[in-house]
């Protein structure tokens, strides 16, 4: 029998569409295990200030469809500290918190890994982000939802860049990573897509309009990860311009919309399953680890490898995208 009693549950980094769905999850899957919860508000920030509140089955009714999240998110520089820290252990401590769970990404994950090496209170997390870029799990709540986003505001510019025969260079988010870039671009059917794992794709990009350009090729979608090349989708559009005098070109940069919306039904079913299993740990006694998944089933990964080890963009990804787009 578990000895924890009362559990914190926070949002933690950017937040994602779906954040809420697993807030629902866990504060329904504790109190059906005769837990009490406490939503921690504004993140690691009001876990060192007390913003805390009960939480009862009401208080997350009607948020499963809701982007953003009800307990607020920050990024916060003082969790980052041995003082934080340990006012953070001061506060759950007062409130006999006995158990946490972080949703959010992998500096959230990082500060709760330093957190369950010097507390004993344990810290399950659940990844939630729009990256997709942590190690250890197939999907990252919200992922989903930027990518039908990403598609749906790139359909539409295909429409007036078709309409003009205009070439389109698109920025999407994700970090230091290109997942929301190749899958979203696969998706939209883009003429290329530039993330920052690849090298050199500036320099094929020349190749490739050329042949494109030759072939008269009326319109392009160039999907540009944030930070594939420097400067962005802007970056890119400047390094070909002088080449292509005869293209009209323009960039938009698609920005915090990715991070916005309703829940797709595969983040808020991904959302709910998480939030149980996160809760489930806890009460397995397990701690300083998040829930995945992995092959469309729940794992428990160590947060010391979900944050230290890299989860590689599927390279094989970009040649059916390049095979697709001629
Ligand atoms: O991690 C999510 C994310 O949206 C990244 O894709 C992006 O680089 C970053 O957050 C933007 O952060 P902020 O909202 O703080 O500008």
């Amino acid at each position: 029998m578990s000895k924890i009693k009362r559990i914190g549950v926070l949002t933690s980094g950017g937040d994602a569409p779906g954040m809420n769905a697993a807030i629902r999850a866990v504060t329904r899957t504790a109190i059906y295990n005769g837990l009490e919860v406490i939503g921690i508000r504004h993140g690691y920030q009001g876990m060192i200030n007390g913003y805390f509140k009960l939480m009862k089955t009401f208080h997350v009714s009607d948020i499963i469809q809701r982007g953003g999240t009800i307990l607020k998110t920050a990024r916060c520089e003082e969790f980052k500290t041995t003082e934080g820290r340990k006012q953070a252990y001061e506060s759950l401590r007062d409130r006999n918190i006995d158990g946490v769970v972080v949703i959010g990404g992998d500096g959230s994950f990082t500060g709760a890994r330093i957190f369950n090496e010097e507390y004993n209170i344990p810290f399950i997390g659940i990844p939630g982000t729009i990256d997709n870029d942590i190690y250890g799990t197939d999907y990252t709540i919200g992922y989903d939802t930027a990518l039908n986003t990403v598609i749906e505001a790139v359909d539409k510019i295909r429409d007036t860049a078709s309409a003009h025969n205009r070439l389109f260079f698109i920025e999407v988010m994700g970090a230091e990573a290109g997942f929301i870039a190749v899958r979203s671009g696969i998706a939209c059917g883009a003429e290329a897509i530039i993330i920052p794992e690849v090298k050199d794709q500036v320099n094929n990009l020349h190749a490739y309009l050329e042949e494109g350009y030759k072939r008269k090729k009326s319109s392009n979608i160039i999907i540009v990860a944030e930070r594939a090349y420097p400067g962005g989708a802007f970056g890119v559009a400047e390094a070909v311009k002088k080449d292509f005098t005869d293209y009209s070109m323009r960039v938009t940069v698609l920005g915090h919309i990715q991070r916005g919306g309703s829940p797709s039904a595969f983040d808020r079913f991904t959302a709910s399953r998480l939030g149980f299993a996160a809760v489930d740990a806890l009460l397995d006694d397990q701690k300083s680890a998040m829930v995945g998944l992995q092959n469309n089933e729940i794992s428990l990964v160590p947060f010391s490898k979900a944050v230290k080890l890299h989860k590689e963009v599927r390279k094989d990804y970009l040649e059916i995208a390049n095979i697709l787009s001629v």
